[in-house]
């Protein structure tokens, strides 16, 4: 059984409302099936508190089918409905199913974008953060080294854990919200100095120097080591941040992972030593130049048609660097007749690509600059769409197999020159 401090006792017995008394319930049982000993405090949640579709608002009729109604019932796993108080630790609410501007050329309804706004007045008024994005550490909420962090989202999990020297498991919508009441997490898992070490290498042995070769190392190392916790050595020069997020997103797509160590690179493992915590350990698996070639193969085996009618980019959402990137290399071009561009970004990183001119920028080519949602995450699309161009092998991942559709996997100017010229001719150099 979890060990409670005196507060957290107190929080038990409803001394700081049901709302956290249920709060409270929710983490024992919680922890208790973990096998975690005691409760971490934290500060720093990001999840998707309260949210919800129509349908699932009409599966809590009963009980009003309202924000307070979903909130208990659904996030909390509570046996009655319950006021819901402001949030006690600082809380973020992830990315969501619609831009609140472009919703009508995403296909929603009237209906659905009434239930958001109403959704999202609720969701400020709780005092949650309306980041809005899978990329939290991009838009203002960035922790700090060996900081406890309960978040949701994989991309921005393994981002946390492995770059940041951040702490959070890979956390569910029920924990999150009930850590923004009662700002405790089991203290299990990445929390713990024990479970962060290194469980197997990688050896790079080819060049990896670009945005389009990190997203092909990380799905190569997840489809490997699975839900462990890889060592990557060997022709490796420090990432930048995009590259990182990236990486970090392939990896937990194609496998489960949650934390790397790069060595003498990400924080925790300045040596091999103390990458695993002592000794080395696991297996060893090699990237090379056939390792590489495979893993583009795979990354292109949903793709056929060479006539592309959809581009999307921005999966992890894209940072300014990237908007001004993509902006430059179609500035002067138009997006061709027969296909579209979406990008997809926070809002917080869409006003300054606004301030910048990079949105008018791309809409004058006939591209969108969407926030809060992805293709994948709202399921939305461009009418018609067949075949789609990708430069994120998550998104390659995910979203034909979702939409039944094509989808290629390249680098971001072969997906722009797909965009204007409606054919895809990316190829592996
Ligand atoms: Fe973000 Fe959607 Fe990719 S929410 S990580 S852009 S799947």
């Amino acid at each position: 059984m979890v060990k409670l401090t005196g507060r957290e006792e107190a929080m038990l017995a409803g001394e700081e409302g049901a709302a956290v008394q249920k709060a409270m319930e929710l983490l024992i049982r919680y922890a208790d099936a973990l096998g975690a000993e005691d409760f971490v405090e934290t500060n720093n949640v990001a999840g998707v508190p309260g949210s919800a579709p129509p349908w699932i608002k009409q599966y809590y009729a009963a009980d009003g089918g309202d924000y307070r109604a979903v909130f208990s019932r659904f996030d909390l796993d509570a046996d009655e409905v319950v006021d819901i108080p402001r949030m006690n630790a600082f809380s973020c609410h992830l990315q969501g199913g619609m831009d609140p501007m472009l919703w009508r050329e995403q296909g929603m309804s009237e209906a659905a974008f009434d239930n958001f706004r109403s959704d999202e007045q609720q969701v400020a008024e709780h005092g949650i953060q309306l980041l809005k994005t899978c990329t939290p550490y991009l838009a203002g909420n960035v922790p700090v080294m060996g900081e406890h962090c309960a978040w949701m989202e994989s991309s921005a999990v393994i981002f946390c854990n492995s770059v940041i020297g951040g702490r959070t498991n890979c956390e569910g919508r029920e924990s999150t919200s009930a850590a923004m009441l009662a700002r405790r997490i089991p203290n299990w898992g990445f929390h713990r100095d024990e479970y962060r070490k290194g469980q197997h290498s990688v050896d790079v042995a080819v060049p990896v120097d670009d945005v389009f070769e990190w997203g092909m190392l990380g799905y190569f190392v997840g489809g490997e080591v699975q839900d462990t916790i890889p060592v990557i050595e060997g022709a490796i020069a420090a990432p930048s941040l995009i590259r990182h997020k990236h990486f970090g997103a392939a990896a937990a797509s194609s496998g489960g992972v949650e934390m790397y160590h790069m060595v003498g690179i990400t924080p925790e493992a300045p040596g091999v030593e103390a990458a695993f915590g002592g000794a080395r350990r696991g297996e060893t698996f090699c990237y090379d130049a056939a390792a590489r070639r495979r893993t583009y193969e795979t990354l292109n085996s949903v793709g056929q048609c060479e006539d592309v009618d959809y581009v999307m980019l921005g999966c992890p959402h894209y940072s300014i660097e990237q908007i001004a990137h993509a902006a430059g290399l179609i500035e002067g071009r138009k997006v061709h007749s027969n296909s579209a561009l979406w990008i997809f970004t926070s809002r917080s990183v869409k006003a300054l690509a606004d301030a910048n001119g990079h949105t008018e920028t791309l809409r004058k080519a006939g591209a969108l600059l969407m926030t809060d949602t992805c293709s994948a995450i709202s399921q939305a699309v461009p009418e018609g769409t067949r075949v789609a161009a990708l430069d994120s092998a998550k998104q390659v991942h995910y979203l034909p197999a979702m939409m039944g559709i094509e989808g290629w996997y390249g680098t971001t100017a072969d997906c722009i020159d797909a965009a204007c010229s409606g054919k895809w001719r990316g190829r592996l150099a």
